[in-house]
């Protein structure tokens, strides 16, 4: 894929234009539900019921889909997400059908890391461009109480192997959760820094499977904002590049940090992102309230038109924002490890 000769630019014959007007060219593929960790922000404490895995898109019906969203409708970012996508089998399997497909600029995957000592290099081979890692904490016993395993030194192993492995770019991502992360701040940046890497904070969202969220939980990005000014003394804002962005960069001190204000400062506006579930359903929300399921339509023999007309039925009920701030405001049936982060 990173050869760009045998790119060729043609327009979409079926652009994913919501009644907005937000042109959608960057897909979220969830391959698992399953994960090897339990963080409390996302999974309830004892395991839930998983999907069967006969109720799993197989990797050949996750590539006829995205060829068809990348060919047909201009998709020109995939990102791979869980629950963790590394505990699906053979997960490089999927990623080189994924960046054989002509037009497709950018193909990443969001993980926690704990399984990239086996599969970076694999992975990185296979064609895998960029990852995000989600980092908590430095601390093994925050590690544990957010997560509620142990697999700090693990995760950062992972880290240290997707370096080796020669990724184009490594983000590391950590929750923004009041009166846990407010101590974690200086030390993961300089970690991350040190590493070459640019690391992340993302406002705590009402995603939780115990529905234990609250507003005042959310460690906001004007706190961390006032937090590295008194640990750094100097922040200047880095001008966007890309607008569907929603992570606001800044320079800290020496150090690039970013700021994901997913509940205060929310990006609806911008937003040019799709979602396909493991069960093969199509999300155009993380907060949406339904969704279409072509899982039938797939296994039933369904034509290239039918399975992009469920995608566009997705697509034109959109809604103009997630509602985060509404008093009406209902967190989504499916919790975060069942639509992918
Ligand atoms: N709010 C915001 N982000 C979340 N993630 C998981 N649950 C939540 C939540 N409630 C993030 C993880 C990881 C990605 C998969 O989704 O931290 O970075
Ligand atoms: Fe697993 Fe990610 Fe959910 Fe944590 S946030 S339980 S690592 S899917």
């Amino acid at each position: 894929m990173e050869d760009h000769s045998k790119q060729v630019s043609t327009e979409p014959s079926n652009p994913l234009v919501d009644s907005f007007g937000r042109l959608h060219t960057s897909l979220r593929i969830s391959v698992t539900d399953r994960c090897n960790l339990r963080c409390t922000y996302c999974m309830p404490e004892h395991s839930p019921a998983f999907f069967p895995k006969d109720e799993l898109l197989t990797f050949e019906e996750i590539e006829r889909v995205a060829r068809l969203l990348v060919q047909r409708c201009g998709i020109r970012e995939i990102r791979i997400t869980g629950g963790e996508p590394l505990v699906r089998r053979d997960l490089h399997n999927l990623i080189a059908r994924l960046s054989s497909i002509p037009n497709l600029q950018d193909l990443s995957l969001t993980t926690n890391g704990i399984l990239l000592t086996e599969q970076a290099v694999q992975l990185r081979s296979a064609g895998l461009q960029r990852l995000n890692i989600s980092l908590d904490t430095l601390s093994e016993d925050t590690f544990k109480r957010i997560t509620r395993r142990s697999g700090l030194q693990q995760t950062l192993d992972g880290i240290e192997a997707a370096i080796r492995a020669g990724f184009s770019s490594i983000k590391l991502n950590a929750l923004a959760i009041r009166g846990i992360t407010e101590n974690e701040i200086r030390r993961l940046i300089e970690f991350a820094s040190g590493n070459q890497m640019v690391m992340r904070f993302i406002e705590y969202m009402p995603l939780d499977s115990d529905r234990s969220w609250h507003r005042n939980d959310v460690l906001s990005g004007d706190e961390i904002l006032q937090i590295l000014e008194d640990q750094f003394g100097s922040i200047q804002p880095i001008t966007k590049t890309d607008l569907s962005q929603p992570s606001e960069d800044f320079l800290v001190g020496k150090h690039r940090v970013g700021i994901i204000r997913s509940v205060t400062q929310p990006f609806c506006g911008q937003c040019n992102r799709l979602r396909i579930t493991a069960d093969g359903a199509v999300r155009n929300c993380l907060f949406a309230q339904d969704e279409v399921s072509f899982k039938d339509q797939l296994r039933g023999g369904a034509s290239d038109t039918e399975i992009l007309n469920c995608v566009q039925a997705s697509i034109q009920k959109k809604a103009r924002a997630h509602g985060i701030n509404d008093t009406s405001f209902e967190p989504p049936e499916r919790p975060m490890y069942a639509i992918g982060g």
